[in-house]
């Protein structure tokens, strides 16, 4: 059989409107079951109350099969915020607040948490650490010599006597926030991961303390 030309304009033009998208409606979906989960999904919401109600297999009280809000909750969402105030907890750690500006005040106060039962592990991770983190700048050994260094003078050399007498505090509140020239890291490493990193620098590249 012949079709004319106008005749596929017309199919064609039938056939893509059919699978127009657009909001939260997907358009025409292929095996739709794949898709949908029949219990509540935390980050995706659909509201309309007859959605995917052509394929209802189950009783779903006069509900789309693809319904799925919560209307319990404020706005029918499937997860509840958390309530104002709530602190995340970041594997036990309370997010660090003493300001930037405050250095000889965290290096007095601040002791590390971690076990120091564990010693040899927490040393191990944290050469692996400052190798990832700080080498480039502050080079293998502390001496201020990373191939940044090179480019960019003026890198601390942490073997030398100024440094010293750091406490593992004072180091974690530089590595959190910087200081001078070398960028704040709270963003980058984790709060344990940080300590880690402290008590590998004042073990094994800092001077022995004179105090
Ligand atoms: C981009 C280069 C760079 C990186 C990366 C870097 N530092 Fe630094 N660091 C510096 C510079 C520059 C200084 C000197 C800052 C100043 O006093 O002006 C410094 C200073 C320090 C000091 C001495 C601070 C003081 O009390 O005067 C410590 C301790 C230190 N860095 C530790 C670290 C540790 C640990 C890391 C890895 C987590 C690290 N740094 C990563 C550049 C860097």
């Amino acid at each position: 059989m012949k079709i004319s030309k106008h005749w596929m304009w017309l199919l064609g033009a039938a056939g893509l409107s059919a699978c127009g998208a657009g909001g939260n409606d997907p358009g025409v979906e292929y095996a739709p079951n794949m898709y949908h989960s029949i219990p509540y999904e935390p980050l995706s919401q659909i509201t309309d109350k007859s959605a995917g109600a052509w394929v209802n297999s189950t009783d779903t009280e006069g509900l789309g099969e693809y319904y799925s809000s919560n209307p319990n909750n404020p706005h029918g969402m499937n997860m509840r915020e958390p309530v104002a105030g709530t602190v995340r907890r970041n594997k036990g750690y309370l997010p660090y607040r003493i300001p930037a500006d405050s250095l000889e005040y965290a290096g007095q106060v601040l002791v590390n948490p971690l076990d120091s039962t564990m010693q040899d592990e927490i040393l191990a991770d944290g050469k692996e650490l400052y190798l990832t983190f700080c080498e480039h700048c502050h080079g293998g050994k502390g001496a201020g010599d990373g191939l940044v260094a090179e480019k960019y003078p003026g890198v601390a050399n942490l073997t030398t006597p100024t440094y010293a007498n750091h406490t593992e505090g004072k180091i974690f509140h530089v590595i959190t926030h910087g200081k001078g020239n070398m960028q704040p890291h709270g963003s980058q490493i984790s709060q344990g991961d940080r300590w880690k990193i402290a008590r590998y620098v004042r073990e094994s590249i800092l001077g022995e303390p004179t105090n």
